[in-house]
């Protein structure tokens, strides 16, 4: 079988990250240089300060993926770039050094949508099999998306306003905890119980779409009332209640989408699917009500932002010749 051995570059936001992919499903190497600690003290990701860092890491990145996968360029079919959605400038970096060694090298650009990586995550799992529906869960996304065959993506419902992501990390700052507060809010769910009274928004509706803002205020409400009347807070249990919310609609509209679409696998992928809690949940209620339908999740290192994912969905853009020129620009706002 021929080795095809793709490059891959995401540099979206706040994870420089490099990876060498081969066929598609094989990670020799994914090189991530995480810039979390530089943002932490803003209490979230500060674009002009995410550029910077791409731009000290993105050349050493793509020097240690291949010297660890132990690949020279001349071996490389192809280089790919996530093109957006992102920061614009964080986005740049990725995508001018993509170009500065296609160019060098002679390789095909092969753009990457970063959402479409997401999903193509699950790939290094199980090989994906269509039509499947997906759970993208991170900072700034949160959607179910069906793809009816490879390449394909239909979003059947989004977030009216805050991702989920977004919500954890709001609600993380107003209890002091550092950016991002997601994994330190999982943690602290599991060791509480569901005692505070949240919203779940949307949850009756008849459509796929989610609401996060009215949680994350009812949230803050309760923290600034409890305050202001001197009461003490149970921070495990706010944790519990906040985690419960969120993940009773994510859960109910998912499975809800799986029963009205034909398909076989559910994939739940972005930094969000990394929630224990979440995990736990979905997998139990598809093993419940659909158990013909396969689920997968991306292991932890590959839920949160990375190059491999980007190399898997590029394999696939490559065999359709979605090829880039040079003129590529950075969509910040990019959808399917
Ligand atoms: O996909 P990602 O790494 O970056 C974006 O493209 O947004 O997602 C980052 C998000 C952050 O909001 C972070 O708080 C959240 O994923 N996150 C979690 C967990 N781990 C990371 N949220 C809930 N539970 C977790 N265990
Ligand atoms: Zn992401």
């Amino acid at each position: 079988k021929e080795r095809k051995l793709i490059l891959a570059i995401e540099s979206s936001c706040d994870e420089t990250s490099v990876a060498v992919i081969e066929n598609g499903d094989q990670i020799l190497s994914n090189i991530v240089a995480s810039q979390v600690k530089s943002h932490q003290r803003f209490g979230g990701v500060v674009p002009e300060v995410a550029s910077r860092h791409h731009v000290e890491e993105i050349t050493l990145c793509i020097e240690e993926a291949l010297i660890k996968a132990d690949v020279k360029p001349d071996d490389l079919s192809g280089v790919a770039v996530t093109y957006g959605p992102g920061l614009v400038g964080a986005l740049l970096i990725g995508i001018s050094a993509a170009k500065a060694f296609a160019w060098a090298h002679d390789l095909p650009l092969i753009p990457v949508n970063h959402m479409a990586g997401h999903i193509y995550a699950a790939h290094f799992v199980e090989p994906l099999e269509f039509p499947l529906m997906a759970l993208l869960v991170s900072g700034g996304h949160t959607e179910l998306v069906y793809m009816k065959e490879t390449g394909s993506f239909e979003i059947i419902g989004e977030t009216r306003d805050d991702a989920a992501g977004e919500a954890y990390d709001k609600v993380g700052r107003v209890l002091g905890l550092k950016y991002p507060s997601g994994k330190e809010l999982d943690t602290l769910a599991h060791l509480g119980k569901d005692t505070y009274e949240f919203p779940r928004a949307m949850i009756k509706e008849d459509n796929y779409d989610f609401s996060f803002s009215g949680l994350k205020s009812s949230f803050i409400n309760t923290v600034h009332n409890a305050q202001q009347r001197e009461e003490e807070l149970n921070i495990e249990n706010l944790a519990a209640s906040f985690q419960a919310s969120v993940i009773d609609v994510l859960v109910d509209k998912t499975v809800r989408a799986c029963k009205e679409y034909p398909v076989k696998q559910l994939v739940m992928a972005g930094g969000v699917a990394a929630n224990q809690g979440l995990r736990e949940r979905l997998a139990q209620a598809l093993a419940d009500e659909l158990p013909e339908v396969t689920f997968i999740v991306p292991p932890l290192r590959l839920c949160g932002d990375n190059a491999a994912m980007i190399g898997a969905a590029a394999f696939v853009e490559a065999e359709k010749g979605h090829i880039a020129t040079y003129e590529l620009n950075a969509e910040p706002s990019l959808s399917f």
